[in-house]
This record gives structure tokens, C-alpha cells and sequence, in this order.
């Protein structure tokens, strides 16, 4: 898609498909790739909502000369996010278009000041605030921490098209379609999920604040940031957001373990057959060595149960373990359950230390029994692992759906 797509009257997507880098914010998989997206509207006035990343500065601007010609210019680019994902094009922008007067309220120019030096024109704005277009009036809306303290949304009263940056984004290029009428939205919806787990989850308190103020508009296109766009069913993205932040969990128990030698992994496998036993059939068993973290916290964030398994490793519990705990903890996920195994050779305790650590000051639930082993599992050992295993199971489906 390297041509402008319009999508409403006087109203373009300009936005740039990745396929190249492979890792978001250098640590999370792009394996399908992710879209910047970006908006112009050439009204009397001339807006760009939102840019691109710095290396995309090439088609990006050949986009917009490619609506307005080679002899007008851009009067307003809008951050609303000034993550450089967003705002990393502003150099460019700014000499190709000298007179662009960039568009954030106080924090957004603060923070754009910081990248990328004083800037020649800029208008802060207010939450509320307007910036008439001509026959498109655009009225700004700040969601601080969606996904940084500056973020906010710009609101079209003419075509009801929503800006919403990170927020109602997904991971994912955008092969063809932009639409949800276009694409096949369940192919996203991994994507969208492992988007919001990993990158806004945290803030998913802040995120629940923003959609209390998208429900009192009327919202005829949601267009996000990154991945689809969506104008057949807006609501679809706002539910699922709002489950999201809501933190709505399946009947469902993740296995993680942390095995140098298969040993410890046997534990993993007795918990999944105990869960699956007391007739929880939604279980995950990721090996934490070969498995992408990003992958690991998506699938948590969906689950209701949590098993850790993990070996001693240098005084502490193995540390691709050790890791994903610590990113859980960042994350202020609640309402879970978590049972513990570990094992030793000659260090007792040194793997339960920090994963009983974790069971007890994450905000879960704990499960009993722990599970501790030496060196390789007895029988008996692979007995309690069942038994934990149908002790989360039961806590999981004491819930209420
Ligand atoms: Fe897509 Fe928080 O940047």
C-alpha cells in the first residue's frame, strides 16, 4: 500500500507498513509485521494526524505531496502520541514543510521539544479544545497514560472518525485491507491481544478511564495507530478493549517451566494433566526457553490459572522464569490464580525462594501445595504436580464466566 487510501470525504490514510524491523520497541516480535498508521485531511486547512517512524520518512512524504501537490504545504501535524514510532518523521516533516505548525497539548510539546530540539510553530491544545479545518472540525480529548502521559485522541465532528493512536491498536501490517469490513478480523485478534498485553496492559486502569470518554461519542470510524481500522463495527474494538482493561480472564491455566535437562519440564506436564483431569481443556504448556516472552505475557493476560515451574540456576530459579515473573509483576494483573514447582539439586529452596516471592506479592491467588523436588520427580512428586494442577483448575472454574 504505497499510495494515499481514502477513507472519507477529504480524508486519507498515509500510513507506512513494517515489515522490516523485528522487534517493537526493540523487544517484542513483529513476525507479521506492524503499520504505522497516518491521517491527512486536505480541507481548507491541511492536518496530519499522527506520523510514521523516522525510516519511513521517504514514502511517508511522498504520500502527502502525492495529495497536495509539490506547491502547497501541510499547516498542521497532530501528535497524538510522541513515541518516536509516531513522531519520528517530525524532522522530515518539518523540512518539507517549514511553515507546519506542530499540534500537542503542553506535555506532547514538551516532550517533542526533548527529541527533537524547539520547534519554529506550534499550537498546544486542551482537552476539549477545537481546530476547525474548514468543513472539518477536529475537537482533542487527553487519555494520559494511553499509553504515555501526554497521549490523547482527536475526534472529527464532521466525518466521526476517531483518532485514537495506541489506543484500539494492534500489533500486525495491514495486507490490503485497512477496514474491518475489509480483513478478516479474527486473524487480528491474536495480534491485538499480544499488542495490548505487552505494550498497554499496564495501564489498563488509565485505559478504562479512555473508554468511559469514547462511549459518550458517536463514533462512525475508529482509527487507530497501528493495525485495522474500523467502521463497520466500532464497537468490536471497543469491547474487546474494554475486556481487556477490565482484565477478563478464560477458563483457561497457562504452564510455564524452566528445564534445563527435561527433569523439571515433568512437573509442567503431571500440572497439565491434573488441570486437564478436573475438566479445565483450555491449558497452554510453554517451554519459557523457546518461547517468545511476548508470547508468554499475551497468554497469561487471557488465562485465569498460572502454573510456574523452575529449576535452581545460580542461586535463584531459572532465569527465563525469573524474567517472565518480572515482567508479570510490571504488568498489575489480578484476579489469577498461581501455583509454584521447583526443583534443586544441591541449593534447596533456591528456585522456590523467588517463585513463592512472586506467588505472594503479585496480587494472585495462591494455590497449594507447592511443589519442590530434588534432582529428578518421584512418583509422588509427579502426584503433587497433579494435584496442584486440579487445585488451579478448581479455583479457575469457581469463577464465574
Ligand atoms: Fe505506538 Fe506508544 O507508541
Amino acid at each position: 500500500m504505497n499510495r494515499p487510501i481514502q477513507i472519507a470525504d477529504k480524508t486519507w490514510w498515509i500510513g507506512i507498513n513494517d515489515r522490516t524491523t523485528g522487534f517493537f520497541e526493540a523487544l517484542w516480535p513483529l513476525s507479521r509485521g506492524v503499520s504505522y498508521n497516518s491521517y491527512m485531511i486536505d480541507d481548507n486547512k491541511v492536518a496530519v494526524i499522527d506520523g510514521v517512524k523516522a525510516d519511513f520518512y521517504y514514502q511517508y512524504i511522498a504520500k502527502i505531496k502525492g495529495i497536495i501537490g509539490t506547491d502547497r504545504s501541510v499547516d498542521y501535524m497532530i501528535i497524538n502520541h510522541v513515541e518516536p514510532d509516531h513522531s519520528g518523521a517530525i524532522e522530515t516533516m518539518l523540512q518539507a514543510f517549514p511553515e507546519i505548525t506542530i499540534v500537542g497539548n503542553r506535555k506532547t510539546l514538551k516532550y517533542v521539544s526533548q527529541f527533537y530540539g524547539s520547534l519554529p510553530q506550534s499550537l498546544e491544545v486542551a482537552d476539549g479544545d477545537v481546530l476547525e479545518l474548514g468543513n472539518h472540525s477536529l475537537t482533542f480529548s487527553l487519555i494520559p497514560m494511553v499509553h504515555w502521559p501526554e497521549t490523547m485522541v482527536t475526534y472529527d465532528t464532521v466525518s466521526k472518525a476517531l483518532y485514537s493512536c495506541d489506543a484500539f491498536g494492534s500489533f500486525g501490517a495491514l495486507d490490503g485491507g485497512l477496514f474491518d469490513d475489509q480483513i478478516d478480523l479474527e486473524d487480528y485478534r491474536g495480534e491485538t491481544y499480544r499488542y495490548y498485553s505487552n505494550i498497554v496492559g499496564k495501564y489498563s486502569t488509565f485505559v478504562e478511564r479512555a473508554l468511559a470518554k469514547v462511549d459518550g461519542l458517536d463514533l462512525g470510524m475508529i482509527c487507530p495507530a497501528h493495525g485495522p481500522l474500523y467502521r463497520k463495527d466500532p464497537g468490536y474494538i471497543v469491547e474487546l478493549y474494554r475486556s481487556m482493561a477490565r482484565q477478563d480472564t478464560d477458563r483457561a491455566v497457562l504452564v510455564v517451566y524452566g528445564s534445563m535437562y527435561g527433569n523439571t519440564a515433568r512437573l509442567a506436564e503431571a500440572a497439565a494433566r491434573g488441570i486437564h483431569d478436573e475438566g479445565v481443556t483450555d491449558v497452554t504448556v510453554m517451554d519459557s526457553a523457546t518461547a517468545d516472552l511476548s508470547s508468554l505475557i499475551q497468554e497469561a493476560w487471557r488465562c485465569r490459572g498460572l502454573i510456574l515451574v523452575g529449576c535452581s540456576y545460580n542461586g535463584g530459579v531459572f532465569p527465563k522464569i525469573a524474567h517472565f515473573m518480572d515482567m508479570l509483576e510490571g504488568k498489575k494483573m489480578s484476579r489469577r490464580f498461581v501455583g509454584i514447582c521447583g526443583s534443586y539439586t544441591w541449593s534447596k529452596g533456591a528456585a522456590m525462594k523467588p517463585l513463592r516471592l512472586f506467588a505472594e506479592q503479585a496480587g494472585w491467588t495462591k494455590v497449594e501445595p507447592e511443589v519442590e523436588i530434588v534432582s529428578r520427580p518421584t512418583e509422588q512428586d509427579l502426584d503433587m504436580a497433579v494435584e496442584l494442577g486440579r487445585n488451579v483448575a478448581d479455583a479457575v472454574i469457581g469463577v464465574d464466566d
